[in-house]
């Protein structure tokens, strides 16, 4: 093997393999098609699109490209040690009870996340379409009802329940459910139904008096001090008058995590006679219809099939459903349970 090359003259560089086919002349590329890298078109050097939709198309490689690298100067969801907003699944097989969470190899498991992006394009709220994924919310409503004790051994239960798009929207609707039962029970009894009220601790979360404030319910609370970051049962149930339409007892505080003592809430109101209700849930559930008024289920019919809808949201993809209800059969209760502890 020779190292040294021999550097070809110009005549033997300009004679064409095949004759004749230096005389094709290729067309120039027009100003769109890539011909470097992304950041060698013309795209790159404008910036992303951000106030103005642009008036022409960009091709899609170069969409996709920029996005995604706009969105590395996000943070890592591996690396944020607020675990309540991390959205991502844990893969229990990595995890070790003791390990915190940079330590531990964590990853988004492949198999949920093709569950989940197969189930994108899905509008669940089609549910003569969509009549599976409607079933498996169902399926997540259960289990989860059964979580909290909803009496099922009981044939007259008629618990129900729905997903919603987040705490948020749950605590919505639980908050107009207890308000709307608090108005017809005033009405009924021929008492003033304008000024209701709402019992928590000053700690809740923003969605709380958010729901509040949106839906005219004054908003009591119950102070934290410097060594009780949950709710005091005692002043709760003090708080509670006429006008109270219901009770917020947290079962995993934002700040910290602790659960608030609903036990004792509810013993108390027992104790004292009052009937008062407590909510407390990510999904949301009713443990008899009574809790939930009629006049807020809207009977729909939508693209040929009656259904029942008490959301805030019409329409949304199904993925979320698909994603929780993997999760619970792939964890099970020891899963989460591993997790938790
Ligand atoms: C205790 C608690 N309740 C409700 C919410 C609101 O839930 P979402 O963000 O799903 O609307 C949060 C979220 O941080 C929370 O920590």
């Amino acid at each position: 093997m020779v190292h040294l090359g021999k550097i070809p003259t110009d005549k033997e560089i300009n004679t064409p393999v095949v004759e004749g086919l230096e005389q094709i002349k290729l067309e120039e590329p027009s100003e769109d098609e890539i011909t470097t890298s992304v950041y060698g078109s013309r795209f790159a050097a404008q910036d992303l699109p951000r106030y103005e939709m642009p008036e022409k198309e960009m091709p899609k490689e170069i969409a996709y490209r920029m996005i995604k690298d706009d969105l590395t100067l996000d943070g890592t969801p591996t690396l944020n040690l607020a675990s309540f907003v991390t959205t991502y699944m844990v893969d229990t097989r990595t995890v070790l009870p003791s390990m915190i969470p940079e330590e531990a190899d964590m990853f988004q498991e492949d198999e949920a996340e093709k569950l989940m992006v197969d189930a994108f394009s899905k509008n669940f709220i089609d549910y003569e379409e969509y009549p599976v994924s409607a079933d498996i919310q169902n399926r997540c409503v259960s289990m989860i009802a059964r979580l909290f004790n909803i009496p099922a051994h009981d044939e007259n239960t008629n618990a129900m329940g729905t997903s919603t798009i987040g705490s948020s929207e749950a605590i919505m609707l639980g908050t107009l459910a207890m308000k709307k039962r608090w108005q017809n029970k005033r009405k009924a009894a021929g008492k003033p139904y304008d000024k209701p009220n709402i019992v928590m601790n000053s700690a809740v979360q923003v969605c709380w008096e958010k729901a509040a404030r949106y839906f005219e319910v004054e908003e009591k609370y119950v102070y934290c001090t410097k060594d009780r970051y949950v709710i005091d049962p005692e002043e709760a149930v003090n708080l509670v008058d006429e006008n109270t339409i219901g009770i917020c007892s947290i079962l995993g505080t934002t700040y910290t995590g602790e659960y608030e003592d609903t036990k004792k809430i509810n013993d108390l109101l027992v104790e004292r006679n009052i009937d008062c209700p407590i909510h407390g849930v990510g999904w949301v559930v009713w443990r008899d219809p009574e809790f939930l008024p009629k006049e807020l289920i809207f009977n729909i019919n939508y693209l040929g099939a009656d259904q029942a809808s008490f959301t805030l949201n019409f329409s949304r993809g199904a993925s979320q459903v698909i994603g929780q209800y993997y999760q619970l059969i792939r964890l099970g209760k020891h899963g989460y349970r591993s997790i938790m502890l």
